[in-house]
């Protein structure tokens, strides 16, 4: 395949970053200059915290061409990150982020997740065999059931798939549950490498009882819906237009993003964040919540306490 011109890339990013810079978003630097990692419990593998989810312009190439997800992309690597989390197979195409990674050749330098969304032996495993065909990458690193489905007929195929080599680690996701009662009893029997669920202020339920089992147990944690409130990104129309507390500054908060990133990652069980984007200027918002000071837990309690109070 042909090499990306890399003089347009690195335009386009540095135009993105300009664009950041002259509007809302900060770009001081901190002290620490690389982000933040955390160990995988039980290896010595360490994910740095912030990484990407899926926005559509991974799925198909966008009117703005191509440009646009290897700048989100770049602008992840070049900020430190390293955790991307694919599309799902939720429609017949084949997602185009395959194709993306290998004409940038970040394929080995990136924790690749994947998600079973189909239910059923055979479809999973049929499933399975297209997602890392399109990842072209053996082994995955991390091979997750989303949302539990059908997890009695997947799980088995998970464990075989990381005892043939075929993955290094294996989870379960939950999002948007009324409990956790079956996810955790699932995560107390079958000890998976991996959790991946919502987690966030608005969102909290999360830290009753998982979040404490799976620190316990020595599982690793990735957070999503980071900025719903009650719906994906909603946080951001009810703190449009009001002011960051002063003592935000304290901990390197610089925008509402920040806020709601560094309120989960100051949680002590979570391994990482993955939030989604189309837009750069955002993906530097969100990475560098990966840098600088983390709340304390009376700050974790004040940080609440404000944003539900807006
Ligand atoms: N059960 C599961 O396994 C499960 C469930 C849900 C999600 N996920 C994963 O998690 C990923 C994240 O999805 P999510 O539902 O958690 O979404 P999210 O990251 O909480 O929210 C995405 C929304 O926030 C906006 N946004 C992102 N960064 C922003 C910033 N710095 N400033 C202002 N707006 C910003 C995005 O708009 P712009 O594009 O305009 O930035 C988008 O509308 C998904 O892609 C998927 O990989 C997994």
């Amino acid at each position: 395949m042909a090499d990306m011109n890399k003089s347009n890339r690195r335009e386009f990013l540095a135009r993105s970053a300009a664009l950041a810079a002259a509007g809302t978003l900060p770009m001081g630097s901190f002290a620490q200059e690389t982000m933040r990692a955390r160990p995988i419990p039980g290896t010595d593998e360490f994910l740095p915290v912030v990484g990407l989810g899926a926005p559509d312009i991974f799925i198909d190439l966008p009117p703005e061409g191509k440009e646009l997800p290897i700048s989100v992309l770049e602008t992840m690597i070049d900020l430190g990150g390293r955790l991307l989390d694919t599309p799902s197979f939720f429609r017949p195409n084949v997602p185009y982020l395959g194709e993306l990674i290998e004409e940038m050749g970040i394929r080995d330098q990136m924790f690749l997740t994947g998600k079973i969304t189909v239910n059923g032996k055979e479809a999973g495993i049929e499933h399975l065999e297209r997602l890392v065909a399109n990842l072209n990458k053996e082994p995955m690193d991390l091979l997750m059931i989303h949302n539990m489905r059908t997890v009695d007929e997947h799980w088995p195929t998970l464990k075989e798939w990381k005892e043939a080599g075929r993955t290094r680690y294996i989870g379960v996701s939950r999002t948007r549950q009324q409990d956790y009662v079956e996810f955790d009893q699932f995560v107390r029997t079958e000890r998976p490498d991996f959790i991946m669920t919502g987690y966030s202020i608005h969102n909290p339920m999360a830290a009753e009882t998982t979040l404490p089992l799976a620190a316990d147990l020595g599982i690793a944690v990735l957070i999503v819906e980071a900025f719903r409130t009650n719906d994906d990104g909603a946080l951001f129309s009810l703190v449009a237009g009001k002011p960051l507390p002063e003592w935000a500054g304290e901990f390197d908060i610089e925008t509402w993003a920040q806020f709601s990133l560094k309120y989960i990652l100051s949680h002590p069980a979570v391994t990482g964040v993955v939030t989604e984007t189309r837009q750069v200027r955002h993906v530097i918002d969100n990475m560098r919540a990966g840098y600088g000071r983390l709340p304390d837990a009376a700050t974790r309690q004040r940080m609440s306490e404000y944003l539900l109070s807006l």
